[in-house]
């Protein structure tokens, strides 16, 4: 249904352009990014307020016509803290500071869990984000507490953390998600100057180099590692359609953790492999016109699969900091491509208007599909990647006009 929407509303979009004697006007990029942002401010101070006295309470999705909610343990839990600091960098507002606070402070007792690989996501998006905008040094212990709690899923003799539990499956299962926890490992590096961080954050991104990628440089989803010999014994999908297909957040994922290692570490190699997954995405024949990827470039419904608008968003992210380290000539080809996805996903086929959604910003996203569960609805991570995607994109407007 909602393939078919898109499609209508872009129609729409042409049809009437078709109908004007003159060339359509294209919203310049400054606007459009002020569009955007006004609308998660307005969005976010809706959920905002709407959780707040319900304790202990994060946004999880908007399904059915209801908020649903997920406490600190959830692996999702730092993203609408991170959107309200985000939007707090934007606006100065004391509001947006005090309820970034707030939502930071629910996901405290996570520091805590050996539980998860997550960590990275949950504390560095809230506390990362908190402590960069204010110094505020009691964040840095959370976060500290909490990198020592990831820490005790390394595994030095497999030279990488480990993501989920084993089971009948699986030894040691990694999946490319958790290569977005090693930003937490290279800040903790920068914050104490104790290079064990950073070696092993390069550590596991160099095994996932060697392990979880095919040649045409798409990820696995799922690579579990025999704890004897040390080498992947299966190359799976949890979240994909199919073993062999490219599940999209995942490639989103890999494609910016590769990014993010170059930009903490200045290592050739990272930049080759952003690089490369960059290029698998942008020329994917069945990446959709308006780069919307479908929740899994091999989905079999294509063209009528489900879109997957969080995978959008963090392309997006990711691509606008390559195009800004990438200083070859295809530089300017992610920025092009980042910035057809910002207008996609600021039109109204994907960004919610204001009220609806719960308060959450964009539309369109699937969590996980083949379980049944966040199809075509909002997803907290959406919407954290599309505003710093925004914001990037803002700051080289800015850098520009100097
Ligand atoms: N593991 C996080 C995700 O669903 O992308």
């Amino acid at each position: 249904m909602k393939a078919f929407k898109i499609f209508i509303l872009s129609s729409i979009c042409m049809v009437a352009c078709m109908s004007c004697s003159t060339k359509p006007e294209v919203e310049p990029m400054d606007k459009l990014i002020e569009r955007g942002l006004q609308t998660a401010v307005e969005q976010s101070l809706i959920m905002a307020k709407e959780l707040e006295p319900q304790d202990s309470l994060l946004p999880r999705t908007y399904e059915n016509g209801k908020l649903k909610t997920v406490k600190y343990h959830s692996w999702i839990s730092g993203f609408f803290p991170g959107v309200l600091w985000q939007l707090y960098e934007y606006n100065q507002d004391e509001q947006f500071r005090k309820y970034a606070e707030l939502f930071t402070s629910r996901v405290e007792p996570a520091k805590k869990m050996t539980s998860t690989h997550d960590l990275g996501f949950m504390l560095y998006c809230s506390f990362g984000q908190g402590y960069r905008l204010t110094g505020n040094k009691q964040y840095v212990e959370v976060i500290k507490e909490g990198t020592h709690s990831l820490l005790t899923r390394w595994n030095p003799h497999l030279k990488v953390m480990q993501s989920w539990g084993k089971n009948e499956r699986w030894q040691f299962p990694v999946i490319i998600d958790n290569m977005m926890n090693l930003e937490m490992l290279c800040f903790m590096t920068r914050e104490t100057s104790d290079q064990m961080y950073m070696d092993i954050a390069k550590t596991h991104a160099n095994t996932t180099i060697e392990n979880h990628f095919r040649e045409d440089y798409s990820t696995y989803h799922v690579v579990s590692y025999d704890t004897i010999t040390g080498q992947p014994h299966a190359k799976n999908t949890a979240q994909g359609d199919a073993h062999e297909s490219s599940w999209s957040r995942g490639q989103s994922w890999g494609l910016y953790g590769y990014t993010m290692m170059y930009r903490e570490t200045g290592d050739p190699a990272y930049l080759k492999q952003a690089i490369a997954i960059a290029n698998f995405l942008v020329n994917h024949p069945r990446l959709p016109e308006d780069k919307i990827p479908y929740w899994d470039y091999d989905a079999p419904e294509i063209p009528n699969a489900e879109r997957d608008a969080s995978a959008g968003a963090i392309m997006a992210s990711a691509l606008i900091e390559l195009s800004q380290l990438d200083k070859s000539e295809s530089s300017s080809k992610w920025l092009d491509i980042a910035e057809k996805q910002l207008r996609s996903l600021s039109s109204p086929a994907y960004m919610a208007g204001i009220g609806e959604q719960g308060g959450f910003i964009i539309k369109h996203g699937v969590g996980h599909l083949r379980a049944g569960g966040e199809v075509d609805v909002p997803l907290s991570y959406g919407d954290y990647y599309y505003i710093e995607a925004l914001l990037r994109y803002k700051k080289l407007l800015a850098q520009a006009d100097k």
